[in-house]
């Protein structure tokens, strides 16, 4: 069984001022950092890129769990290893062949997840659930945070946790979107044990409160 984490999105942070981000996660004595990288394509928004994880690298000890919302994530597997990243975790339903980008995601030295949209059927993932240490349920549509959450990703979340069992693995599973102390505390009975917040947990007027609800 994992410990639970919670790893705030750095999407829902002051994009003009994200070392005060890092620095209010690091005050929630928390360990991960969710970066969301997007593209503008796969999704239809633009958050940041390599250059900007690279810049914070040097800021924080924070984990980098990087959360590649790309059309074509293998195509971005060294410049987010050069940059500092500790995790990629790549869409299935992005354009690239996912056995060979995960293999390349690990020969570089990061740990590899693998990512499916709210409406996927969670069997898809089923080939590569060896390949990876963390699997990632979106229970919201991604692109933006401060989404409602979509409850029918409950039914994957706890498919993926029997499976899990069933063939004795230790992957992570991780929630991202619109995840509050309510629909956390569901996702972790679902069996989530990494919960991504974003605009819940910068909002939250006592952040270590905030997590403490969430990992009790
Ligand atoms: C995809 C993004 C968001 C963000 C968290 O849209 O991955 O889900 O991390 O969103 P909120 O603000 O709902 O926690
Ligand atoms: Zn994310």
């Amino acid at each position: 069984m994992n410990p639970p984490i919670v790893a705030p999105s750095l999407l829902a942070a002051n994009h003009g001022h994200f070392a005060a981000g890092i620095q209010a996660i690091e005050a929630a004595n928390l360990s991960w950092v969710h970066l969301d990288i997007m593209d503008g394509h796969f999704v239809p928004n633009i958050s940041f890129g390599p250059q900007l994880v690279a810049d914070l690298r040097p800021q924080t000890q924070l984990y980098f769990d990087v959360h590649l919302m790309l059309t074509h994530p293998d195509r971005f597997i060294g410049a987010f290893a050069k940059a500092g990243a500790q995790r990629l975790t790549v869409h299935i339903e992005a354009e690239h062949d996912m056995k060979q980008t995960l293999a390349a995601i690990k020969a570089q030295g990061m740990s590899a997840g693998i990512a499916l949209n709210p409406d996927c059927n969670p069997e898809r993932v089923l080939p590569y659930l060896e390949d990876v240490d963390l699997v990632l349920c979106m229970t919201v549509f991604p692109g933006f945070g401060g989404q409602a959450f979509i409850p029918s990703v409950l039914k994957s979340l706890e498919y993926l946790k029997a499976e899990r069992q069933r063939r004795q693995l230790q992957f992570r599973l991780e929630v991202d979107g619109g995840i509050n102390v309510t629909t956390g505390l569901q996702c972790r009975d679902a069996g989530a044990d990494t919960l991504v917040a974003g605009t819940a947990f910068f909002k939250a007027p006592d952040r270590q409160q905030f997590v403490r609800s969430l990992t009790a």
